[in-house]
């Protein structure tokens, strides 16, 4: 007789010695293990697929892990978001369009901004405010990510450009609206520096603004504290010239529309509102980090930023707390003006600061402890064509916080 392989198995099972006790046993364990298996399966792919949205978006998920634990926002306004985003990045034909905010972001100039620009022919006056609208600014500019030298960049600007050392330039057809003073706090990103002069340059010299660039670099081995970077920045700038406005602006950020006008307001104003490592989406309302700017008052009016972010992520939100405290709101740029693209990273691995929820939750009491009047730094300072150059050591003893 042919032995066909269930046989063997059936001959290899013994029933157990009391089949009485051990049937219903066996009965349930596998009716468990059946239900369990649906729910492992379940549980993995759902899983696997948020690990694999932590993959593709780190930054996002991060977020809203913050989010979700430091404010207390209800998971449930936020899935309205999450699934765009999903969509979004499933959808690979979808057009990131229009105003794709959260809700309760109404913009205070949403439609004030979208006036039009005024005709070429149209003649600006030196004794005369610069219009904010002119028609040399016409929206979309292609980002160029290659890499080049500053001395390629003394090449594209020439002297006849007239930008004075320190990447100081004014305008000579017109008054400027804005004396703009670009803080960029800087540690290890050579190569980011003339990428960006390349893009901001020619934009802020079209918009008619004056301007000029600082670079605060963070000497030493702490950890990276771009909040205190700001600080240290506003009070060298203001040593320089009377600004009225300040932009806050991260290295590796290039603006994409040239109609992203970088002039202050009456509110502080959030100008990267749509990153590519974002997908083009506001990742949450309260979000103020990348690019912003407020007027030199607003500044002093809000102490600044915190000192006391030592690493990775918090001090945006928290400028964004002292901000509402003030009794401010943010105003952005309409739809896709506030478009940026991100330089891709050579080295990653910065640290992040995880004492940031409990400061956060802080914000109010620390405002007027922490900031702009409890700081002490000695910077060493030099010239540079395009930007100054403010290199400081940072510890947490310089900036000193009474109990609270
Ligand atoms: C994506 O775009 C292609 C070509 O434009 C079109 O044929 C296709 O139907 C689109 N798919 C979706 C899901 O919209
Ligand atoms: C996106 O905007 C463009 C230009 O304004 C328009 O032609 C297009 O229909 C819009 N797409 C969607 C999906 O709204
Ligand atoms: C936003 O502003 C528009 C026009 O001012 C108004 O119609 C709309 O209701 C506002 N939306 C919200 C959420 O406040
Ligand atoms: C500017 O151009 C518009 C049409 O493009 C024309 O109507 C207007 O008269 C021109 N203005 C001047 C000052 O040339
Ligand atoms: C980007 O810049 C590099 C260096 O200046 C240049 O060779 C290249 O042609 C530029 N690419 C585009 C698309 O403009
Ligand atoms: C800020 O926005 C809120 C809600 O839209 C509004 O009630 C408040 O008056 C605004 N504050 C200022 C200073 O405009
Ligand atoms: C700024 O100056 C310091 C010397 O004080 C130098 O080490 C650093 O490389 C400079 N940084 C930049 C961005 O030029
Ligand atoms: C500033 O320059 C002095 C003299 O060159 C040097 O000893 C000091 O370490 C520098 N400080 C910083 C923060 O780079």
């Amino acid at each position: 007789m042919p032995v066909r392989p269930g046989d063997r198995l059936r001959a290899a099972w013994k029933p157990p010695s009391s089949p009485g006790a051990m049937r219903p046993l066996l009965r349930r364990l596998l009716r468990v293990s059946n239900r369990s298996i649906f729910a492992f399966i379940f549980f993995f792919s759902l899983s696997s697929s948020c690990l694999y949205f932590i993959y593709v978006a780190p930054g996002i998920a991060n977020t809203y892990l913050f989010m979700v634990q430091a404010q207390g926002i209800l998971l449930r306004d936020n899935v309205r978001t999450i699934g765009h985003m999903l969509r979004q990045y499933t959808n690979k034909n979808a057009t990131l369009n229009g105003t794709d905010y959260p809700d309760g972001t109404n913009a205070t100039d949403f439609t004030a901004q979208s006036t039009t620009y005024l005709p070429e022919n149209f003649t600006i006056l030196p004794h005369l405010p610069c219009p904010e609208k002119l028609p040399f600014m016409h929206g979309p500019q292609i980002v160029n990510m290659s890499e080049i030298t500053l001395d390629d960049l003394d090449l594209m600007f020439p002297q006849d450009m007239e930008i004075r050392q320190g990447g100081h330039w004014k305008p000579k057809d017109c008054t400027p609206r804005w004396k703009v003073a670009i803080l960029i706090p800087f540690r290890n990103r050579h190569e980011h520096l003339p990428i960006f002069f390349r893009h901001l340059i020619p934009m802020l010299q079209r918009q008619r603004l004056e301007f000029a660039f600082y670079v605060i670099e963070q000497a030493g081995t702490q950890t990276f504290n771009r909040a205190m970077l700001f600080n240290v920045g506003f009070k060298e700038a203001m040593k320089d010239h009377k600004w009225d406005c300040m932009i806050f602006h991260d290295v590796d950020h290039i603006p994409e529309n040239d109609r992203n006008y970088y002039g202050c307001g009456e509110m502080p104003r959030h100008f990267a509102t749509k990153l590519d490592k974002y997908m083009y989406i506001l990742p949450y309302n309260e979000f103020f980090g990348g690019v912003s700017g407020l007027t030199v008052e607003q500044y002093r009016k809000v102490n600044g930023f915190p000192n006391a972010f030592w690493g990775w992520g918090g001090e945006d939100d928290d400028l964004w707390n002292r901000v509402h405290y003030a009794g401010f709101n943010v105003s952005r740029p309409e739809g896709d003006r506030g478009k940026y693209k991100s330089i891709p990273h050579h080295h990653r691995g910065e640290v992040q600061f995880l004492g940031r929820y409990k400061l956060l939750r802080y914000s109010k009491e620390r405002q007027y402890l922490d900031g702009l009047r409890n700081l002490i730094y000695a910077p060493n300072i030099s010239y540079e064509k395009f930007y100054k150059n403010i290199t400081v050591n940072l510890v947490p003893e310089l900036a000193p916080v009474k109990d609270y």
